[in-house]
């Protein structure tokens, strides 16, 4: 259902927060979009998931867990009914302001049909991992901590829908999953990299702990991914099959 509106970012975002499985609709950069929550209730289903999978084990392992940062409601899906131009940065390359609230409460900020414009080549990465190595796109220590993900219809390889998905796991499901799988927590929060699931285990968790971006709207749609660092780790997908690599800049 619609909840039909004409808000703002701010009362957008408490809206979301406290109706999270409604659709909203805004305006944002002189345009008209909905606003949709990936996982409602994301906290709570770590939590639930994770006490049931470890058992025994949940106290010593929430206690790893718990000291990281929380999303009641995991992962923002903004869709722009026309193509638009979104205005992601300045030119210091510090991350838009309405923005920066949506990725500081919702965790990753998916953009619908919204295209990048004058950022440039000179900073730009065209990545992807193999398989399930949920990793961290900047050490602790750099300040652009924001990774900017963007499938680009401009571009003659990033027209058509991408094979590859891109996984996504709040750094709090990240500890509890490697905990449940016996991988040093310690280890892994230095090294920022860890290999969990295989491709048949994580299925399951899809919409759950994990939240995928499938880079499938249709031919010639740009989309647009954001996360931050510090707070959200993320895989490639592969699903068998090996999709294009999704272009990568960095932002503070
Ligand atoms: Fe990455």
């Amino acid at each position: 259902m619609f909840m039909n509106s004409n808000m703002n970012i701010e009362n957008t975002l408490a809206a979301l927060a406290t109706s999270p499985t409604e659709k909203h609709r805004f305006h944002l950069f002189g345009k008209t979009l909905s606003a949709q929550i990936a996982i409602p209730y994301h906290n709570q289903k770590v939590t639930e998931y994770y006490r049931q999978a470890c058992g025994a084990n949940y106290p010593s392992i929430s206690a790893l867990a718990d000291k990281e940062i929380e999303f009641a409601h995991f992962g923002l899906i903004l869709a722009f009914e026309e193509q638009t131009v979104i205005p992601v940065c300045d030119e210091e390359r510090h991350l838009e302001e309405n923005l920066r609230q949506a990725v500081q409460q919702f965790g990753p900020v998916f953009i619908r049909n919204g295209i990048v414009d004058n950022l440039g080549e000179d900073f730009l990465q065209k990545n992807m991992f193999p398989g399930l190595s949920f990793h961290v796109d900047r050490g602790s220590h750099m300040e652009n901590q924001i990774s900017l993900f963007t499938r680009d219809p401009r571009d003659p390889d990033q027209a058509k829908p991408r094979l590859t998905s891109t996984l996504f796991m709040s750094r709090r499901a990240t500890c509890y999953q490697a905990a449940l799988e016996g991988k040093d927590v310690e280890d892994f929060q230095r090294c920022s990299n860890v290999f969990l699931f295989d491709d048949n285990s994580v299925e399951g968790k899809l919409g759950e702990v994990v939240l995928e971006q499938s880079w499938r709207a249709a031919e010639g749609v740009g989309e647009i991914g954001i996360i931050d660092n510090k707070a959200v780790f993320h895989a490639s997908y592969h699903r068998g099959e090996r999709g294009y690599a999704i272009g990568t800049r960095y932002l503070f």
